[in-house]
């Protein structure tokens, strides 16, 4: 499932986020890549220890902690903290890759990451940059994604993508991993439906009996299958 997230961060979030990419001290993006994508890999990230990434990842982190859709569908269990990248100039691209199964988070002794979810964090308007397409293998074939600044992609771990070159301006974007507490992409989307259809027909017909019973029946499902 591709899942398009709107309004991750508000106005002055994305503000103070520009405020400090503007100042970022960039990197070549291979550092985090695995052998195969390092080699299909040309952009820049931040360093994963910096204190200005720091104060980036927590405003990302805030932008999460209150989206109740991003809890509803992706059911966090570990959250990767979030990285930062840019594609510009003669760093403008990254070819077709998966993404490695298993994340290390820096600085922590044996904190791993499953990647059951991708996000991508779109930080730049689209009107500023060319290019910089996201694009999944999706079922019969490619989803090409762009968004607004501050609305989020989640998309599956398993699939191949890559970014397509960026031909004018910058792309920055916020990127991570969820490991989910159901680790079951379908039993993931059965109980996101659910709790999708339980919030339209509790805003159509209130806390009636039906209702009630069948939110029980969504909490039955996910403790049966959650992994805490
Ligand atoms: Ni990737």
């Amino acid at each position: 499932m591709l899942l398009h997230l709107q309004a991750v961060l508000d106005a002055d979030e994305l503000a103070r986020a520009a405020e400090l990419l503007a100042d970022a001290p960039w990197c070549d993006g291979r550092v985090t890549a695995g052998e195969q994508s390092a080699a299909v890999k040309r952009n820049q990230q931040l360093p994963q220890q910096h204190p200005l990434t720091r104060a980036l990842q927590q405003i990302v982190l805030d932008g999460l902690n209150r989206h109740a859709t991003f809890f509803s569908a992706a059911l966090p269990k570990k959250v990767f903290p979030p990285l930062f990248n840019r594609y510009a100039g003669d760093h403008n691209r990254f070819g077709d890759h998966v993404d490695n199964a298993i994340r290390f988070v820096p600085g922590q002794h044996q904190q791993r990451v499953r990647t059951d979810l991708s996000a991508t964090l779109f930080l730049a308007d689209p009107a500023s940059y060319d290019g910089g397409e996201l694009v999944i293998a999706e079922g019969t074939g490619d989803r090409r994604i762009k968004l607004p600044a501050g609305d989020m992609l989640l998309y599956p771990g398993t699939s191949v993508h890559r970014v397509e070159p960026v031909t004018r301006g910058a792309r920055l974007a916020s990127f991570f991993w969820v490991e989910s507490m159901v680790r079951s992409g379908e039993q993931r989307q059965l109980l996101f439906e659910m709790d999708r259809a339980l919030i339209d027909l509790r805003s159509s017909g209130g806390e009636s009996g039906p209702a009630v019973a069948l939110t029980g029946s969504y909490h039955n499902l996910l403790r049966m299958w959650a992994d805490t």
